[in-house]
């Protein structure tokens, strides 16, 4: 049995007229093929976010509640001196047991690389963040110009089939880590 999945999908750009956001729109439009996954899109930008790493501050509890309601994450995500975004890196800073014991997958985009070192090192905070993270990616290698601007893809047949591998694991990790949670909060274990 499959059980519903609230999937936030984070964007990882808040550079003006990032390609993010149509990046985004295409995961949204595949998404709404699953009628057991709910989205909610998570953009920075949309929250009052202080400059400084200020847990306490009210866009902060907003951010946290939205993503404590998540079940699973997306981080769509470019390459930015073979790295991911320092917004994103603030963003992740900002909350932690929001991420505990959840599954995260990614979408990539960059030159050659499609992002993937991006990817790469991301993986390595979400395990401090006490997240685990799902081996398929989906990556845009030079994606300039194949998303139009309602997120329609030119030639998606591959990033389909890559999107639709990985949600499948998305969603196995979902539906084994939301009951565990359940039944034993995260933060009780070696507490
Ligand atoms: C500061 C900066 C550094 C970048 N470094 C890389 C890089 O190391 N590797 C790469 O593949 N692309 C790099 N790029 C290209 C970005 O991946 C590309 O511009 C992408 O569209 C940025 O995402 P955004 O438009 O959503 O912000 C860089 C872009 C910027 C602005």
């Amino acid at each position: 049995m499959t059980d519903s999945t609230r999937l936030a999908i984070i964007y990882g750009s808040t550079r003006p007229g990032r390609l993010c956001d149509k990046v985004v729109s295409w995961v949204a439009r595949e998404l709404a093929y699953y009628p057991l996954i709910d989205i909610d899109p998570i953009d920075p930008l949309e929250f009052d976010l202080p400059f400084q790493h200020d847990r306490e501050h009210a866009g902060v509890a907003a951010l946290s509640e939205r993503l404590s309601n998540a079940d699973a994450f997306i981080v769509v995500t470019p390459e930015y001196n073979h790295s991911f975004t320092a917004s994103l890196k603030f963003l992740l800073d900002l909350v932690y047991e929001p991420w505990h014991g959840k599954p995260v997958a990614f979408v990539s985009y960059g030159g050659i690389s499609g992002g993937l070192r991006a990817v790469e090192q991301l993986r390595l905070v979400f395990a401090e963040l006490h997240a685990v993270t799902v081996r398929d990616t989906v990556s845009f290698a030079n994606p300039w110009g194949r998303f139009a601007e309602d997120g329609s893809l030119d030639n998606p047949i591959d990033a389909r089939q890559s999107l639709v591998r990985m949600i499948a694991r998305l969603q196995w990790w979902s539906n084994a880590l939301k009951p565990a949670r359940a039944v034993r909060p995260y933060r009780s274990v070696a507490a």
